[in-house]
């Protein structure tokens, strides 16, 4: 049993500390959020994540795991202190590192002991000696720590069962034993260790990120292609997955992605790359077709429909992706400006990420079910590829619809079911299939 400091609640932090609580050691999470520190210490999640819940009760019913404003509290007797926090997207592309300042402040002020301070948000190249610095600087006495970089690889939906069971651990440092030491609260998990430099550990995070971004712009690129040859691009990325160097994951055509990581971190990658005199041209084609996949609906429906002015378009799905309540940067917020921008009336529904709805979304109706988004409309538009759309009663949907018109963006339906139900129906990338 080893003594961990968490510091920040958000996704990584709160997944991460209770994980390690749940592996045995003694956790303490530190947030500056009082709110969120209180709800958490009542039980209550600030997050939607499967299995957190249950998870964060049983540990802190067995005494492993705290929540607290106090940095001193969470330092008091901590042998690892991870950094968690948020790294938000600043004016002009680069990644915002004020919270990251505030955390290693907060450790240099309240560390009474040698500490190996290990940073798991998603920082720029260089980070790690920054932070050792800030810490060297405002730390009352010298005391020893290292810094250790350790990205985090989690996906929101899957957080649990990412951490417990990873591809791999990336650990940097310029002192290999705080390495060795932080390898050691990961052995149980059985997963591949890489040990490296600090810079190349927050290379890893930022080129593994970019990458798999990179395939999804990919197939949207064929997608579209596809659409205008007459191929399936369905069937594409099944023909090519079975190929062992190109395999199946991230080949799934659509809105393109969204979400707190990939447009974040491809768009602060393109800009450190060029802040040090390089030409990001294939990041910069990555968010490029990301922008127009989305606008690729209204078009497929001003193709069906002529002007969308006064339509009624109902939207299913408002999450990044589902089993997530996230709509940042989702492809539905700016789907439904677009359709609002065309004089359309919108209306929603999602299973889950309706709470976070009157964040991103004006004057857009919530429903309480797929059908009554149904009820009379013009169109629907498939944003976010839910389980529960897939199991939809298309026939009661479309006895619904004022028009059985469907843009599927997440090629959820077999376009010749559609079709043979009644429906006009337009998926991504499906071209033959949408002709027949
Ligand atoms: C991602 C990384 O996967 C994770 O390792 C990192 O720590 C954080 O960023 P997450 O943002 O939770 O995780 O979502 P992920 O499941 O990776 O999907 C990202 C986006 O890509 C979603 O909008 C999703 O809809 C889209 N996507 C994914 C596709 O459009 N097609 C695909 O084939 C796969």
């Amino acid at each position: 049993m080893r003594t961990i400091c968490v510091i920040g609640v958000g996704y990584v932090g709160l997944v991460t500390g209770t994980c390690f609580a749940d592996l045995g050691h003694q956790v303490t999470c530190v947030d500056v959020d009082a709110v969120k520190i209180e709800k958490l210490c009542a039980g209550v999640m600030p997050i939607y994540e499967p299995g957190l819940e249950e998870m964060v009760r049983r540990n802190a019913q067995a005494g492993r795991v705290h929540f607290t404003t106090s940095y001193e509290e969470g330092l008091a007797e901590a042998e690892f202190a991870f950094i968690a926090v948020g790294t938000p997207q600043g004016s002009g592309g680069e990644a915002d590192l004020k919270y990251v300042r505030e955390a290693a402040r907060g450790i240099a002020e309240a560390m009474q002991r040698p500490v190996v301070i290990i940073n798991k948000s998603t920082v720029p190249i260089g980070t790690g000696d920054w932070v050792a610095d800030i810490v060297r600087r405002y730390q009352p006495q010298p005391i020893d720590f290292s810094v250790v970089s350790n990205p985090e690889f989690l996906r929101e939906g899957s957080a649990i069962n990412d951490f417990l069971f990873p591809d791999r651990i990336v650990l940097g440092s310029l002192h290999p034993d705080a390495a060795a030491q932080v390898a050691q609260l990961y052995l149980s998990l059985r997963a591949p260790i890489v040990i490296t430099d600090l810079r190349t550990a927050e290379m890893i995070k930022y080129a593994s990120n970019a990458f798999l971004a990179t395939r999804v712009s990919f197939i949207n690129e064929i997608s579209s292609i596809c659409e205008a040859l007459g191929a399936d691009v369905k069937e594409v990325a099944v023909g090519m997955g079975y190929d062992k160097r190109i395999g199946h994951a991230f080949l799934e055509a659509g809105l393109g992605y969204g979400g707190s990581c990939f447009p974040k971190d491809v768009q602060a990658l393109a800009h450190m790359a060029a802040v040090h005199g390089c030409h990001p041209q294939l990041l910069r084609a990555v968010m490029d077709i990301n922008r127009d996949q989305r606008r690729q609906v209204i078009h497929k429906l001003r193709a069906l429909m002529g002007t969308l002015d006064e339509k009624v378009i109902g939207v299913l799905g408002l999450a990044f992706k589902p089993n997530t309540d996230d709509m940042r940067e989702a492809s539905s917020v700016e789907i439904i400006h677009l359709l609002q921008s065309e004089g359309a009336h919108v209306r929603a529904y999602d299973p889950v990420a309706m709470v976070n709805a009157p964040l991103y979304l004006h004057d857009v109706p919530l429903c309480s079910d797929a059908y009554e988004v149904a009820q009379g409309a013009d169109a629907l538009v498939i944003v976010t590829e839910w389980n529960e759309f897939r199991h939809l009663n298309l026939p009661r949907l479309h006895a619904a619809m004022r028009n059985p018109v469907i843009v599927d963006g997440r090629n959820l339906y077999d376009p010749d079911e559609m079709k043979a139900l009644g429906f006009v129906y337009r998926g991504m990338g499906r071209g033959y299939a949408s002709e027949k």
